[in-house]
């Protein structure tokens, strides 16, 4: 399994190394991260994306600023300002920021400890995305039968999105493994291709049938009756359930309501944000006009004409039908509101 992201012990040269999300799948060519730019550039760049792999940038981004700072003799507020720089590089998946406080924390108790953190965080996430991919299976089969199922699912959410195995694409996974899984619509994910690239890349190294499809098709796919659910990830889940995915997420919801179909989000717990009640607070990403106005590196659109480009979407809880992370599955749908709070527990499945 391939790692989107790692640590490379190397003493005072030690850095991160990241497998090019930008060049895949054409080539498989790894990032020797050494400074807090070159990190911010490929969080910026998406060499390195989705939110678990941007949690765990987060983390080994804080271990990155205390060497380079300690090369450079910084002073604390450089140091922080870095740690900031690192946090806010994108605004809509949570993991990112919460990754670099969670390391940052514990700053003070030196360089070894604030590995040991952000390896912890990495661990943590392989851990929580196979657990939540056994739940989601679980529901998933019991709630739509006991036979091999045909899914659609939006961007990318495998183990190039996360420290390893995947979200979403982990209950693909799981689903394949048990031999219940006949068939995954695979959206092609406009305007950087994430499903087209690197969703349809992994399922092909894991075996799994699959078909891409323009975005476009998606709501067709669904209404037509050509698939039992639609599974995504997550970058952020607000306290209502309200969930930020990839822009194009909320068209499957919306079609997989009107079909009366599962529309099932997938996430580690880290991707809930407690402290934002509800979606309409969530910062979305907009990135710059030339993603959506070339195509294959060429321009393609009238010269002077501006885009919109939202990477990300949110989708209201009330779409939902299942949340699932490793402490178990909520149901949006169906339940009273606030579903996520730090003194309210999630449901045991
Ligand atoms: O812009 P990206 O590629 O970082 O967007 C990624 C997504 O929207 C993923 O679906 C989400 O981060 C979940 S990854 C397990």
């Amino acid at each position: 399994m391939v790692r989107a992201i790692e640590w490379v012990d190397a003493g005072a040269d030690s850095h991160i190394r990241l497998i090019d999300q930008t060049l895949l799948p054409a080539s498989e060519t790894f990032l020797e991260i050494s400074s807090v730019e070159q990190l911010i550039e490929a969080i910026q760049s998406l060499a390195v994306r989705g939110a678990p792999a941007l949690g765990a940038a987060g983390g080994y981004g804080v271990a990155l600023a205390l060497l380079e700072g300690a090369r450079h003799e910084w002073t604390e507020t450089e140091l922080d300002t870095a740690i900031d720089a690192v946090a806010l590089a994108r605004p809509t998946a949570v993991n990112l920021a919460w990754g670099a406080r969670r390391v940052a924390a514990v700053r003070a108790e030196g360089f070894d400890r604030v590995l040991a953190e952000a390896h912890a965080i990495a661990t943590e996430d392989e851990r929580a995305n196979r657990e939540l991919s056994r739940l989601g299976a679980d529901w998933l089969l019991e709630r739509v039968g006991h036979r091999p199922l045909r899914a659609v699912t939006h961007c990318n959410t495998g183990a190039l999105a996360t420290t390893a195995w995947g979200t979403a694409y982990g209950i693909l996974h799981e689903l394949h493994d048990r031999g219940m899984l006949e068939l995954v619509y695979v959206d092609e994910t406009r305007p950087l291709l994430q499903g087209t690239r690197l969703t349809s890349w992994e399922l092909h190294h894991d075996g799994i049938p699959h078909l891409v499809e323009v975005d476009g098709a998606a709501a067709s796919t669904i209404l037509r009756g050509l698939v039992d659910f639609a599974v995504i990830g997550a970058d952020r889940i607000t306290a209502d359930g309200d969930t930020a995915n990839k822009v194009g997420s909320v068209a499957l919801a919306l079609a997989c309501a009107r079909r009366g179909i599962p529309f099932v989000v997938a996430a580690p717990y880290s991707t809930i944000d407690v402290a934002t009640a509800t979606g309409d607070l969530i910062e979305i990403e907009e990135r710059g006009d030339h993603e959506v106005l070339n195509f294959g590196g060429l321009p393609v659109a009238t010269p002077g004409v501006r885009a919109f480009n939202p990477a990300f979407d949110v989708t209201p809880h009330d779409l939902i039908s299942a949340i699932v992370t490793e402490r178990g599955v909520v149901e949006p749908a169906a339940t009273e509101q606030p579903l996520f709070a730090p003194d309210v527990a999630v449901a045991d499945h």
